[in-house]
C-alpha cells in the first residue's frame, strides 16, 4: 500500500537519511501498557491508587487492563518486528520485581525474562528503563520520594534487576522524566502520588537524583555496559524577548525543568539561581554531603523526551496562558500562534533542534538518544478498519528532520525511539488520548497499525525520510 506523505511532512523538502548505525525504537511504559495489576504477584502502585481518586484521570480510566500487554507481549513483540524497529524502550514495575518494596518476586522478574528473551529472539535490543512511575505504595505510605529511604530502595530493586536480567539488557536507564515524578507529583499534585507542596517537590526531585546515583554506582560495579537516564526538557523562550519579567521567567522554567536534573548529574551541582528560586521552601534539609557526588556517577548516555517548548511570560493571565506547575516562581507558559496536537501542546520541532544542540555544546562527550517524541491525535478508524493518521506521521516526520538538523551541525544523537508503539494509559488523560503508532481497540484488544506505522517501518528499514516525493 502506497502511504501518501502528507504535505506538511516533507512540504518543498527533499528526502533526508540516517546512518546505518542509528538506533530505531519505539517507546513503552510498564503501568500505561501491561495491565494485570494484581497478577503474579505485584502490588499496587501509587498509579493504581491515585487512578482511583475521583476526578484524576479522564473517565475514571485506570491501567487495571491497559492493553493487556502482560498477556499479550509475545504478539507485540512481533508487531514491533514487523516494524523493524531495532530497539524497544519499555519499563520495568517495581511493584511486581519488589511487591511493596519488600523482597524480590520470582515471579514478577519472569515476565521480563520471557519479554527480554522474546525481543532478542526478533532481534530486538532492550532499552530497559528501571522507574516510570509505578512507585510501590507501600514506600509512598512510608514517605515516597521525600524520604531519603526511598532512594536506597530503589538501588536495592536496580540490583535485583539487573541481577536477573544484566546478562541480556545492554542499556539500563534509571529514570524517566523525574520532573513529571516530581513535580506532577509532588508539588502540583496532578499525577500520582497527588501531593501538592512545593518543598515536597524539590524534595522528591532530589531523592530521585540520589537514586539514580545510587543504582548508577551499584550497576556500574555489576558491570551493566550502557548507563543513563531520560529527563524531559525543552526549550524556555521568553514570550517577550525585551521584556526583562518574560526573560527572567524564562530563566526560572529553564532552571526548574532542565538544569535542576541536567546540572547535578553532569555537575555534581544545583544551579544557584535554582536554589536562590526556591530558597524560601527551605528544601534543601534533605541534601547531605556527598549526595551530590552520588548523583554525579558517570553516565554513557542521556535520554532526551521532547514533546514541544515553552513560551514563557510572567504575566499571569496573558493571552492563551497555560497553567505552569513550575513551583516557587511566578511564572505560565503560554500558547503560540503553532499548529497543536490533541494534547494541547504545540507542535514546535525546531525546538528539537535547539535542545539537542545546546546539550551537545555543553556535554560534549555525553552521546545523546531521543528516548520520547510522538503526538496524540484524535484517530478515526475507517470502515475499512484501517486507521489513517497524516498529522501523526507529519509530526514524526518533522521532528526527524529536526533531529538530522542537529545531527548534521555536530550534535552526538544516536538514536530515536518514537512514543509510542501502542495507543495506551495517557496518565490523567487516561484512554481519551492516543499516541500509538498502533491503534488499540480496548474493548477487543486489537491492535491495528496505523499508516504512521507503515511510514515508520519504512523509515526504520531505510533511514530514509521521504521528503516531497512521498513513499512509491
Ligand atoms: C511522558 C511519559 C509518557 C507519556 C508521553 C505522552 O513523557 O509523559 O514518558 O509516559 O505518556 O510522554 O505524554
Amino acid at each position: 500500500m502506497t502511504t501518501t506523505v502528507p504535505a506538511r511532512a516533507g512540504s518543498g523538502q527533499e528526502s533526508i537519511r540516517f546512518p546505518s548505525d542509528f538506533r530505531w525504537g519505539v517507546a513503552t511504559a510498564a503501568y500505561q501498557i501491561e495491565g494485570a495489576v494484581a497478577e503474579d504477584g505485584r502490588t499496587p502502585s501509587i498509579w493504581d491508587t491515585f487512578s482511583r481518586v475521583p476526578g484524576a484521570v479522564v473517565n475514571g480510566d485506570t491501567g487495571d487492563q491497559a492493553c493487556d500487554h502482560y498477556h499479550r507481549s509475545d504478539d507485540d513483540v512481533a508487531l514491533m518486528a514487523d516494524l523493524g524497529v531495532g530497539w524497544y524502550r519499555f519499563s520495568v514495575a517495581w511493584p511486581r520485581v519488589r511487591p511493596d518494596g519488600g523482597p524480590a518476586n520470582p515471579a514478577g522478574l519472569a515476565f521480563y525474562d520471557r519479554l527480554v528473551d522474546q525481543l532478542l529472539a526478533r532481534g530486538i535490543e532492550p532499552w530497559l528503563t528501571l522507574y516510570h512511575w509505578d512507585l510501590p505504595q507501600a514506600l509512598e505510605d512510608a514517605g515516597g520520594w521525600t524520604q531519603r529511604d526511598t532512594a536506597e530502595r530503589f538501588a536495592e530493586y536496580a540490583v535485583t534487576t539487573h541481577d536477573a536480567l544484566g546478562d541480556r539488557v545492554s542499556v539500563w536507564s534509571t529514570h524517566n522524566e523525574p520532573w513529571c515524578a516530581a513535580f506532577l507529583g509532588y508539588s502540583a499534585g496532578v499525577h500520582a502520588p497527588g501531593r501538592r507542596d512545593g518543598a515536597d517537590g524539590l524534595r522528591a526531585a532530589h531523592h530521585l537524583l540520589l537514586g539514580h546515583g545510587l543504582a548508577t554506582t551499584e550497576l556500574r560495579a555489576r558491570g551493566a555496559d550502557t548507563l543513563g537516564i531520560t529527563l524531559n526538557l525543552t526549550v524556555a523562550d521568553p514570550a517577550d524577548p525585551d521584556d526583562p519579567a518574560d526573560v527572567d521567567a524564562a530563566r526560572r522554567v529553564d532552571a526548574l525543568q532542565n538544569r535542576v536534573f541536567l546540572d547535578p548529574i553532569t555537575r555534581a551541582e544545583y544551579p544557584q539561581d535554582l536554589l536562590d528560586d526556591t530558597e524560601h521552601l527551605g528544601w534543601t534539609d534533605v541534601v547531605l554531603d556527598g549526595d551530590l557526588e552520588t548523583i554525579a556517577a558517570p553516565i554513557d548516555v542521556l535520554g532526551v523526551n521532547y514533546y514541544h517548548g515553552d513560551s514563557v511570560t510572567a504575566r499571569f493571565g496573558d493571552g492563551r496562558t497555560g497553567s505552569s506547575p513550575f513551583v516557587g516562581s511566578q511564572v505560565s507558559t503560554t500558547i503560540r500562534d503553532l499548529p497543536l496536537t490533541a494534547m494541547g501542546w504545540e507542535v514546535q520541532p525546531e525546538g528539537l533542534t535547539r535542545l539537542l544542540l545546546r546539550l551537545h555544546e555543553e556535554h560534549p562527550d555525553l552521546p545523546l538518544v531521543v528516548t520520547e517524541n510522538g503526538a496524540a491525535y484524535d484517530d478515526v478508524v475507517g470502515p475499512d478498519g484501517t486507521v489513517d493518521d497524516p498529522d501523526r506521521l507529519a509530526y514524526i516526520a518533522d521532528h526527524l528532520r529536526a533531529v538530522h538538523a542537529a545531527r548534521a551541525a555536530g550534535a552526538d544523537v544516536r538514536g530515536y525511539f518514537a512514543w509510542s508503539l501502542l495507543d495506551n494509559f495517557e496518565w490523567a488523560e487516561g484512554y481519551a488520548r492516543r499516541f500509538g503508532l498502533v491503534h488499540v481497540d480496548y474493548a477487543s484488544q486489537r491492535r491495528t497499525p496505523k499508516a504512521s506505522a507503515r511510514w515508520y517501518a519504512e523509515v526504520c528499514r531505510t533511514g530514509i525520510v521521504p521528503g516531497t516525493e512521498g513513499l512509491r
